[in-house]
């Protein structure tokens, strides 16, 4: 092994993030094999192998998410990460969740760069591991760099939210990018007793893990689990600008008021914003600070559904006569908010992982400790 992918496997181990038989599997594969040339941190930072190979494969072993495409592969776009290699521990995190083990079938939805897919072969073996890609350059790219690293799972082009029905049924599924609504497909092709992990999240919350076990009646259900932000799949993506877009005070009516409300608790607490995101999944939440730098911030909520708006105002200065919120539209967001606000905190501010979801062939449904205390639902 190379000692940035000793010092990555060690460093797995000793968060506990690998199971002994996951660790030979991070061993045997190689993350570079799957990386183009050309990678991207989080931060922005490019690196090109041909002018820097030390920093190439630094950054190729550090456990970080490494992004491989950007605006689908299109020129000239804003520079939106359109795929990438994940989090090395998240990867590692979701497939120790999805308790898999050789014998079993799966699907993954998202090959990105095919590492996942790889690791997947090597427990599972090719014959047991079917990938889908959206994006048909990327998935000629896995397949070419998975060949090469020996490993040869069915890559195939298409939406990943159809599943592959062809191979089915599957005792796991895997999607390595967000959803908002569970693919129904996703359940009628996996066995009885089967599971399907996702990404899961909302326009004002991107996310949580949902970890879903199939039923005998065509049914899934689960609970949420750890904290994680994926891009999201290609037809749930959330609109973005939306601040520039909808929010034009200077030539649109609003209502005027005051509030003693911090966004403290409800938009930096993960659990808060979780729960409130479950009331209002349509609507984003964008935090802007002043240009000054002397602590003002504002916190808007938009709903595009709607082109309804609030801005929250936080001024340290006026801490004693509460912050200025201006709403806009037919949607009251701030009250709305506020309303979410309070149900969470009477219901004793619950975890994440209190909630739960099931997924029929009619309904993604929310619950609250058990399916019959019902928090939302839709089609
Ligand atoms: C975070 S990356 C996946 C990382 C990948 N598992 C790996 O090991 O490199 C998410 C991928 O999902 C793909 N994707 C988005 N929507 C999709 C869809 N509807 N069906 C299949 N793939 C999709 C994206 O093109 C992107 O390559």
């Amino acid at each position: 092994m190379l000692p940035e992918h000793e010092k990555l496997v060690a460093r797995l181990v000793q968060a506990g993030d690998l199971s002994p038989h996951w660790r030979t599997a991070f061993e045997k594969v190689e993350r570079h094999r799957f990386l183009p040339d050309r990678i991207t941190s989080l931060n922005g930072a490019t690196v090109d192998r041909l002018r820097d190979e030390a920093r190439w494969f630094e950054l190729a072993y550090d456990d970080i998410p490494v992004v491989t495409q950007t605006d689908d592969g299109a020129e000239g776009g804003s520079g939106c990460p359109s795929s990438s290699a994940s989090q090395p521990s998240i990867v590692a995190d979701m497939l120790r969740r999805l308790d898999v083990f050789p014998g079993m079938r799966a699907l993954e939805i998202g090959t990105g760069t095919g590492y996942n897919a790889a690791l997947l072969s090597h427990l599972l073996g090719d014959g047991e591991v079917t990938s889908i890609e959206v994006d048909a350059e990327l998935a000629e790219l896995a397949r070419i760099r998975l060949m090469s690293a020996g490993f040869t799972p069915l890559v195939v082009t298409g939406d990943g939210t159809q599943g592959w029905p062809a191979r089915a049924p599957y005792d796991r599924v895997i999607c390595t990018a967000a959803v908002q609504r569970v693919p129904y497909h996703w359940v009628a092709q996996t066995c009885p007793g089967g599971r399907i992990l996702t990404p899961w999240g909302n326009a004002f919350h991107n996310g949580v893990l949902a970890e879903l076990r199939v039923g005998s009646h065509g049914t899934a259900h689960g609970r949420f689990g750890g904290g994680v932000v994926f891009m999201w799949v290609r037809d749930q993506r959330v609109p973005r600008n939306v601040v520039e877009t909808y929010v034009h005070p200077e030539e649109q009516g609003f209502e005027t008021s005051r509030t003693e409300l911090h966004p403290y608790e409800p938009i930096n607490d993960f659990d808060a914003r979780f729960a409130i995101g479950l009331r209002m999944p349509t609507v984003l939440n964008r935090v802007e600070f002043a240009e000054a730098g002397d602590g003002r911030f504002t916190v808007y909520l938009v709903d595009p559904d709607t082109a309804s708006w609030a801005s929250w105002h936080i001024d340290p200065e006026q801490r004693g006569t509460g912050y200025e919120v201006r709403q806009h539209g037919s949607r009251e967001l701030f009250a709305e908010l506020e309303s979410a606000y309070r149900w969470w905190r009477r219901e004793g501010r619950p975890g994440h992982a209190r909630f739960g979801l099931t997924v029929s062939a009619q309904h993604q449904r929310i619950w609250l400790d058990e399916e019959s205390n019902l928090v939302a639902s839709a089609a």
